[in-house]
């Protein structure tokens, strides 16, 4: 075995033995960070460990966005840490194991583009800019056949629904065939079929030992997967252990509590956690 290791690898060095020794996918150290000039991430920790699936909640506006977008980079961290795969992002190049699926935003875009076109762009760091070649294209084909749109593929993605839409998005970010998937409330204004096809995609990633790491207004189907939950309030962490199993959007902060529950023992038991 060759003991020369280059100095651009050298932090990049993997225990052999152990599998918790396996450096966090994420790792995300006191994160301060600000949008349009406003304090939004007031010092949030963040752990993802391999093959682990993380729930990323909280009210509307406590963050988890920005905190998703912090990890991929596109908001600066004004102070704190950032580690992905075991490498300061200064030094992480290897985008093509993080498949990201964005908040679904509901404002038509003006270009026209189709379901292979987005889905393709998925691809954009296995091949920078050269050209397209046949495995790129069928992995295209298998994210395609793997969110249920492979009949839809010369369609416009503006004239979809909510759920086909947040298909073509997930298809997008599993084209990479990634390490570490980040999905932005992704059941957010999707159809029940959707949903089943998005909880089934996410089990089969989870199986072949992705880690994953979901924004959530609330667990629903999606609860069994989930390892930890990590809960947001006004850019703080007021939560990070076990998700609060069997509750639903009533227990989550930011639930305007404004109806009487039939069964009101589910949100006692929880109150302390999320309070
Ligand atoms: N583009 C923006 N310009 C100004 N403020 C923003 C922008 N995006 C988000 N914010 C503010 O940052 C805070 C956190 O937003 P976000 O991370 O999107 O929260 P969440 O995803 O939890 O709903 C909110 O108060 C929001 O108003
Ligand atoms: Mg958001």
């Amino acid at each position: 075995m060759s003991a020369v290791i280059s100095t651009a690898d050298s932090d990049r060095l993997q225990p052999s033995s152990a599998e918790d020794a396996e450096p966090a996918v994420v790792s995300l150290r006191g994160a301060v960070a600000a949008v349009g000039g406003r304090p939004v991430l007031r010092g949030v920790d963040l752990t993802v460990r391999p093959g682990e699936v993380v729930a990323l909640l909280g009210a509307n506006g406590s963050g988890k966005s920005t905190t998703v977008k912090s990890v991929i980079g596109s908001v600066p961290l004004e102070q704190g840490r950032l580690e992905l795969f075991g490498r300061p992002l200064r030094k992480f190049r290897a985008w093509h194991r993080i498949g990201y699926v964005p908040q679904r935003t509901t404002a038509a875009g003006g270009v026209p583009a189709t379901v292979r076109e987005v889905v393709s762009t998925g691809r954009l760091p296995q091949h920078g800019l050269l050209p397209f070649r046949r495995k790129d294209r069928a992995a295209v084909d298998r994210a395609l056949t793997a969110v249920g749109m492979q009949d839809r593929a010369g369609d416009g993605v503006a004239n979809l629904s909510g759920g086909q839409h947040q298909r073509v998005l997930i298809a997008r970010a599993l084209v990479g065939v990634p390490d570490l998937l980040i999905m932005d409330e992704p059941m957010a204004g999707v159809d029940v079929d959707s949903q089943q096809v998005l909880a089934d995609i996410l089990r089969t990633e989870v199986e072949r030992g992705c880690a994953v790491l979901l924004v959530l207004h609330e667990l629903g189907p999606l609860e069994p997967l989930i390892d930890r939950a990590v809960v947001l309030r006004d850019g703080c962490v007021a939560h990070d252990g076990p998700p609060p199993r069997g509750v639903g959007q009533h227990a989550l902060p930011g639930h305007d509590h404004v109806h009487p529950h039939a069964d009101d023992h589910h949100h006692r038991t929880t109150q302390g956690l999320l309070a």
